[in-house]
């Protein structure tokens, strides 16, 4: 955005009193160069807005004369953006007001009086995190639908494995339905005992321990790795007991955990590791990619994933027989040998040729697709290095991170702090979301504490902010994230009221 406009969206610039004459206000919009003006009443409360489009259509209508008050032509609803609303409305009313080809935003307070106003050159909405389709998907697709080839029979399937197996170096792979499938199909195929404990960490996405519950076993909240945010051999060691089977690690935001240390722990106390990896497509870990030491490795492909089909996740075993015996448990429990009869129990855990579709395209883009995040993070980490108060996620000294999102933590931060700076980016049309919130606090896991105390989990979710980090961003974008960032974290606040004389 050039300097000078955004210094002319003061509110006397950009503010007309109810009762001006239309004459003053087209001088006004004139002056301000943003084609529309906000009426406000004599208690300073905005009470409508007009755009030079309103008054050119009454104009030419014959329904005004330029000595008449701005009143008789200005819309009586328009979009704000109200303060203190929270990120997610605030990011919601802007998406409206966009849609309907508004490109300012009065950002009011409690009162209804303008406070400040929310404006960029080119409102591409950011989102926390946006698939790009742009490859084969659609070809891929359209191939499925023509020839009838829509449910989990189809060449795609078998396809997107291969591909994806290709592109991790992983082996032994099974496509299935969404990434908790692929936890849950890989704990019942390495053949978990019923109500076994498996140690999880405490700052994850809910799913990594629901998968557990959903396999019969009982999660155990381990706290997480400052450096790496995920399990490490110190926060497990002290939980491994009788009923312990084994860990699922997750590398949280693309981030790797100590992999060789977790091996050797798992090794030397005969236990399973399982990795979550769906957040962590291109991930590597001691020059492999990450999944490689573990016993399985699963994958998720949702919507907001580095590579998604929709819906869809990826198991990979190390052992040949753990992969059939998991294709036996994914279509419902039935014999390879004889159709329709079932020797074990089963699940349909299928993943559908259609999403296999999209994936094989994927798969085709993921060095391009991985390889934008990292620039992405790239730019981020540079620009965060240049103002104060806001940290990048810690870079794991065990590998190098894909940044399937890009946390950041906020130095003094209260939650009010938090919020406030969140709702300042979604006003700029960013959408953010804080860490994940420890499971150790929600009552479905109020019975799964392992540790004692949770320091590291919590400083992460009470600190923590995700920033977007998607292939469609530009550096512009991370330009205008980083300035408001500057301008709205708390301690950057501080900084400058000290710096005052
Ligand atoms: C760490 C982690 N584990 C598991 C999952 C579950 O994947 P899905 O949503 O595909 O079931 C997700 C993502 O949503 C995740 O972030």
């Amino acid at each position: 955005m050039p300097s000078s406009h955004r210094a002319s969206l003061t509110i006397d610039a950009m503010c007309v009193g109810v009762d001006s004459p239309v004459e003053n206000v087209i001088r006004r919009i004139d002056d301000n160069r943003m084609g529309v003006a906000f009426v406000i009443d004599a208690d300073l409360r905005l009470v409508g807005s007009v755009t030079d489009g309103d008054i050119r259509r009454a104009l030419l209508g014959g329904r005004l004369d330029l000595a008449m008050p701005v009143s008789t032509v200005m819309n009586e609803h328009p979009s704000v953006l109200p303060m203190g609303s929270g990120a997610e409305a605030a990011y919601a009313a802007l998406s409206a007001g966009l849609r309907e080809g508004k490109s300012v935003f009065p950002r009011v307070d409690d009162a209804g009086r303008i406070q400040s106003f929310s404006y960029r050159e080119d409102w591409g909405l950011v989102p926390i995190a946006e698939p790009s389709l742009t490859g084969n998907e659609a070809g891929y697709v359209l191939e499925c639908l023509e020839s009838n080839w829509i449910s989990s029979t189809g060449p795609f399937v078998a396809r997107f494995e291969t591909a994806f197996s290709e592109y991790t170096g992983l082996a032994h792979p099974v496509a299935v339905s969404n990434g908790t499938t692929a936890i849950t199909l890989a704990l019942q195929a390495l053949r978990l005992p019923p109500g076994a404990e498996v140690i999880v960490p405490d700052s994850t996405f809910a799913a990594t321990a629901n998968a557990v519950v959903a396999a019969g076993g009982r999660p155990v909240l381990a706290d997480v790795d400052p450096q790496t945010w995920g399990l490490s051999a110190e926060s497990v060691r002290d939980l491994i007991g009788p009923e312990t089977w084994g860990i699922v690690p997750v590398h949280l935001y693309g981030n790797p955990c100590d992999v060789e240390g977790l091996r050797a722990l798992c090794d030397e106390h005969g236990l399973v590791m399982v990795e979550d990896c769906a957040e962590a497509i291109g991930t590597t870990a001691s020059g492999r990619h990450v999944g490689a030491l573990a016993e399985a490795a699963c994958f998720s492909f949702f919507g907001n994933k580095t590579l998604t089909t929709g819906e869809g996740g990826m198991t990979f075993f190390r052992q040949a027989e753990a992969e059939e015996h998991a294709r036996v448990l994914r279509d419902h429990g039935m014999s390879k040998s004889r159709r329709y009869w079932h020797d074990v129990i089963g699940y349909n855990y299928r993943m559908t040729n259609l999403q296999a579709a999209i994936g094989l395209a994927q798969s085709e883009r993921a060095t391009e697709l991985v390889g934008s995040k990292l620039s992405n993070a790239k730019t981020y980490v540079e620009g965060l290095a240049a103002i104060g108060g806001v940290s990048p996620m810690p870079q794991s000294p065990f590998g190098d991170c894909s940044y399937w999102l890009m946390p950041v933590m906020i130095e003094a931060a209260s939650d009010s702090d938090r919020d406030a700076l969140m709702e300042s980016l979604a006003a700029r049309g960013i959408q953010t979301r804080a860490t994940f919130p420890p499971l150790h606090r929600m009552p479905a896991f109020a019975d799964c504490r392992g540790a004692s105390a949770f320091p590291v989990a919590s400083e992460i979710a009470d600190r923590g902010v995700c920033l977007p980090n998607n292939p469609g961003m530009s550096a512009d974008d991370i330009s205008v994230i980083i300035a408001t960032l500057d301008e709205a974290a708390p301690r950057r606040r501080d900084d400058r009221a000290k710096a005052r004389p």
